[in-house]
């Protein structure tokens, strides 16, 4: 069953670059496997399995001493920042037995996010980390949540968040409305970088905003374009673009590129982050004194708190067998099913033929 699994070869965020200062060792669980993070004195960033090479303790309960080497909690084994042991205390003339070093992750930092690879090493040049060019541009005021932890499998929230039909009644009141889950979808493919995509794009003219949108972006009436994008196993992609009624493309428009980060911990468990990105000095019409940006990262955690909740229940059903159980595809759910086809195919590329395809039952509604 598709949300119990995760895809190792893939690359995942795990966190910010302003999350990672120097010398502060933080311990991760990235697609099952213990991942030290340490940012080095020369800013590099460096990805290690967690586990002393001498009896597993994790290094990230260690310290990084005077000289810049990281002293492991337990019996002292000392290592530098490329993960070689440089010091046994226990025997400080004998040799360094060979074994004692730490295997490194793949890891990229790009466009202020840090990526690691958990998977085969030899096989992560088939993708390349998503871009996320606002993150790290002046001409955005950024804010992230911060990780959230999410008792969940990860597809759970991709399929979420390409899922706008359940604004209402999941958000009703806030960002969402029943008028809102009827716009049309369409849905588009491809592939960038060696990532699947999956994108919907939804367009409304004329459209009444709710109570939330009418307060970051001040127009109460808009023609809205929408977009949700599964760029990557890691990374969803939302843009949103509102104005006046036939001015969508002229200085009148404004919207934002929100950043979703999902990064499996195990079968059942994700880190969710959501970064959002507003042109740096728009300010909000709810609070006149504070930007767009600050203001919807004041206003979206009761969103997020929503959404956190429903995954949370939704996972819970699935302790249950099947016996007879199918889920029901609607038409607004086309997007959805496509994300778990390209798990399926991801998955299958991975471990072998023996995970069970992607659901294809017809099923009323749906085409
Ligand atoms: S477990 Fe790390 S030094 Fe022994
Ligand atoms: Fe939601």
């Amino acid at each position: 069953m598709i949300p119990r699994h995760y895809i190792r070869n893939a690359w995942y965020v795990a966190g910010l670059s302003e999350e990672f200062a120097v010398d502060d060792l933080q311990g991760h669980t990235i697609a099952g496997r213990p991942v030290l993070l340490w940012r080095s004195r020369d800013g590099a960033i460096g990805a290690f399995d967690n586990r002393c090479a001498h009896k597993r303790m994790p290094l990230s309960e260690g310290r990084v001493l005077d000289d810049g080497t990281l002293e492991c909690a337990y019996h002292g084994l000392c290592y530098d920042p490329r993960g070689a042991c440089v010091a046994v205390p226990s025997h400080p003339d004998g040799p360094i037995p060979e074994q004692a070093k730490l295997r490194p992750f793949p890891v990229i930092e790009q466009d202020g996010v840090v990526w690691v690879w958990p998977g085969d090493p030899e096989r992560r040049h088939e993708s390349r980390p998503p871009r996320t060019p606002e993150v790290a541009d002046d001409g955005y005021e950024s804010i992230s949540s911060g990780p959230m932890q999410v008792p969940a499998n990860y597809l759970l929230l991709i399929e979420n968040l390409l899922d706008i039909s359940h604004f209402y009644p999941l958000h009703d009141g806030n960002i969402g409305d029943a008028a809102n889950s009827r716009i049309p979808v369409k849905l588009e493919e491809g592939e960038v970088d060696g990532n699947r995509y999956v994108r919907t794009t939804r367009e409304v003219e004329s459209y009444e905003q709710p109570p939330f949108l009418a307060d970051w972006f001040g127009y109460d009436i808009v023609d809205r374009h929408h977009t949700h994008c599964m760029v990557s196993p890691g990374l969803t992609r939302v843009q949103m673009r509102v104005a006046p009624p036939g001015q969508l493309g002229t200085e009148a428009e404004r919207g934002y590129v929100l950043l979703h980060t999902h990064t499996p911990v195990d079968g059942t468990n994700h880190v969710w982050r959501w970064c959002v990105n507003f042109k740096a000095g728009l300010m909000s019409r709810g609070d006149p004194d504070v930007s767009a940006a600050r203001r919807f990262a004041e206003m979206f955690p009761s969103v997020a708190a929503e959404d956190l909740w429903a995954l949370e229940k939704q996972q819970q059903m699935f302790d249950f067998p099947d016996e007879g159980y199918a889920e029901v595809y609607l038409r607004p759910d086309k997007a959805l099913r496509r994300a778990r086809q390209v798990f399926s195919a991801l998955l299958r590329k991975e471990r072998g033929p023996a995970v069970a395809p992607a659901p294809q039952v017809a099923a009323a509604g749906a085409d």
